[in-house]
């Protein structure tokens, strides 16, 4: 009998999702408005210690709208990770500005702020009070530090590259929901953030995202573009090209449910990470660290694997594991390596597409069971073994939760 199917991350809906769905039925309030959708925007302001959440149709529009509001305009540049997933460039392209692909740092994977800072003090200068790329002779509007994976960017030196260079920082929280840095949730240090709810995020809203900020001006923006630009209700008039990127009460209901049960779900990522960090710590493995500084939400727990020392690749451990039935996936391609951005500055890109080859993310939904985890462990462990003759599953240590 073939085992059952191990997904890498899925939604668990073990609260009351159900429960407030139906109250939306019987209330008939199904669409984009409705009391949830505020409930769910107190909730994700309450979680991140942000005072302002407006919430939106995915994490992407919310980056999208988190760029604007920041003063992103067309022919800007922002400078962002060549680490990242796609939504963070295609965001910045969605206002019709430019990133500027920095590298990620070998240690944590995140956005190299040494790179910042570099690129900012030797790329760059002052003309007429504004800040311009030498080659592009485009200005710099922002930073976009993405918080891969749930563990933060080192966001202090990012932050003093920030003031000294006059940019606000606008952070993509998306994968990060329940990640500090240095004691704060991360959205907090930043000038806005932006969340995903989507399926495969710690808490899920079936689809959705959210603008933080903690200026209510910004807030009040936010919300005026993501519904439509809309001046007078009644009369139908709006203001400028705006969006339809509200969230449904619908969505917000399931998102409330999720949220409320937030910390158990960061327990739960957290005793994963521990578990494979423990059961796979004797395999030929680069295992992910998590800095003094920060506390990860261990959203996607990633390992690296060098051919050189697992004795196979990692295309070839993915799928020795896709045959056992556990579904395992490496991190994105490098933006500067996806067709859209080929024109895009990178700045420096030494370590981005190498971590991409290496790397492949475990299975670690909310609620993973600890035999899912065992046979995860215990299949790297044969792959080692098969390929490198290395005595198989006595090299996977009994895990702890
Ligand atoms: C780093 C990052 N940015 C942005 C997004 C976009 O979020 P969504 O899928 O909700 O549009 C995601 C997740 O999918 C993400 O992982």
């Amino acid at each position: 009998m073939s085992e059952r199917r191990i997904p890498l991350s899925e939604p668990r809906m073990s609260g009351n999702e159900a429960r407030y769905l139906a109250e939306c039925v019987e209330t008939n309030w199904v669409s984009s408005a409705g009391p949830f959708v505020e409930r769910f925007e107190r909730e994700v302001a309450r979680a991140t210690g942000v005072p302002h959440a407006v919430a939106c149709v995915n994490g992407t529009a919310a980056l999208h709208v988190a760029l604007l509001v920041a003063g992103v305009e067309p022919d800007d540049e922002v400078l962002v990770s060549d680490l990242t997933f796609i939504a963070s460039a295609n965001a910045i392209r969605y206002c019709r500005a430019w990133p500027v692909l920095i590298d990620a740092e070998a240690r944590y994977w995140q956005i190299d702020p040494d790179k910042v800072r570099d690129f900012l003090a030797r790329e760059c200068r002052w003309r007429k009070r504004r800040l311009v790329n030498r080659r592009t002779g485009r200005r710099i509007r922002a930073i976009m530090p993405a918080h891969i994976l749930g563990h933060p960017a080192d966001m202090a030196p990012i932050l003093e590259a920030a003031r000294r260079f006059e940019l606000p920082v606008v952070a993509d929280a998306a994968e990060a929901l329940g990640a500090l840095y240095r004691g704060e949730p991360v959205a907090r240090i930043a000038d806005v953030a932006a969340l995903s709810f989507n399926g495969n995020k710690i808490v899920t809203a079936g689809g959705g995202g959210a603008v933080l900020t903690g200026t209510a001006q910004l807030a009040e923006r936010a919300r005026y573009l993501t519904n439509q630009a809309k001046d007078d209700p009644v009369e139908s008039l709006h203001g400028e090209v705006g969006f339809n990127y509200r969230l449904t009460n619908l969505q917000s209901a399931v998102g409330l449910a999720q949220l409320e049960r937030l910390d158990r779900c960061l327990e739960s990522k957290r005793a994963t990470a521990a578990y494979y960090a423990r059961a796979l710590g004797g395999l030929p493995l680069e295992l992910p660290e998590e800095a003094v500084w920060a506390r990860s939400s261990w959203w996607l727990y990633t390992v690296l694997i060098e051919e050189e020392k697992f004795g196979v690749d990692r295309a070839s451990v993915m799928r020795a594991l896709a045959a056992r039935g556990i579904e395992t996936r490496p991190l994105w391609m490098p933006v500067s390596g996806q067709r859209p951005f080929a024109d895009c500055q990178a700045y420096r890109s030494e370590h981005a597409l190498g971590l991409h080859r290496r790397s492949l993310s475990l299975p670690c939904s909310v609620g993973i069971a600890e035999d899912d985890l065992t046979r995860v462990a215990s299949a790297l462990a044969e792959t080692h073994a098969e390929f490198a003759g290395a005595g198989g599953s006595a090299r996977v240590r009994r895990g702890s939760r």
